[in-house]
């Protein structure tokens, strides 16, 4: 069955095109082969995206907007219209990047109306570990009914000592690629 997604791609790494973005784009392949889907991309190194100010306007105001006016307005936008969100990032000293921390914290303003009942597929590379990431995903997801779908990446040869090309990692690639088929049935 063909299905029409509202997908958003959230990139939180710096290095555009490398080993997180190319996670992401194999998911979108597999996605493709699926449906004719409507894809957004936030490259969020690229955006002008205050941190949360923690001033909780968002918890009383109506249809609990948030105070700060900036980038992050395009985001709540799509997010709110999206059925499924892509989170792409490197591990950065055990989470994601700063770039897209600050626009997980801003999703405060969705928290109370609006983040549940989405797809989530979480695309992490690192070099030594992952799980502080995943876990705080695999937390979230049942209270916020978020369907989640992760795939982790070690893009890092430990016996050799050095970074590898993301294109060495097939079965992850692949992995990602079947992910992708499997969401565009959906
Ligand atoms: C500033 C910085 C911090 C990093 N911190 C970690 C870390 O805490 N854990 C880890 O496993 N890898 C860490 N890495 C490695 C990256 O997560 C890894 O190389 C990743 O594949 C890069 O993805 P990208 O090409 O999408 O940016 C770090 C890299 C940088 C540049």
């Amino acid at each position: 069955m063909r299905s029409n997604l509202n997908v958003v791609v959230l990139h939180g790494s710096p290095r555009k095109g490398m080993n997180s973005d190319t996670l992401a784009e194999h998911l979108l392949r597999g996605l493709s082969e699926r449906g004719e889907h409507k894809v957004t991309h936030f490259y969020t190194n690229e955006m002008e995206i205050k941190p949360c100010q923690g001033c909780l306007h968002c918890a009383s105001s109506p249809g609990h907007g948030c105070a700060t006016i900036d980038d992050m307005q395009q985001i709540y936008r799509a997010y709110r219209e999206a059925d499924l969100i892509v989170w792409a990032t490197p591990m950065y000293w055990g989470y994601m990047t700063a770039q897209l921390k600050a626009v997980q914290d801003r999703m405060e303003a969705l928290s109370w109306e609006g983040f549940e009942g989405k797809t989530f597929a979480v695309l992490i590379t690192y070099r030594y570990h992952c799980q502080s990431a995943v876990g705080m995903f695999e937390r979230i997801a049942p209270h916020f009914k978020i369907s989640l779908h992760t795939v982790t990446c070690c893009t890092y040869d430990h016996e050799m000592r050095r970074d590898l090309p993301i294109s060495a990692c097939e079965e992850e690639l692949e992995q990602t690629y079947q992910l992708g088929r499997k969401l565009g049935e959906i």
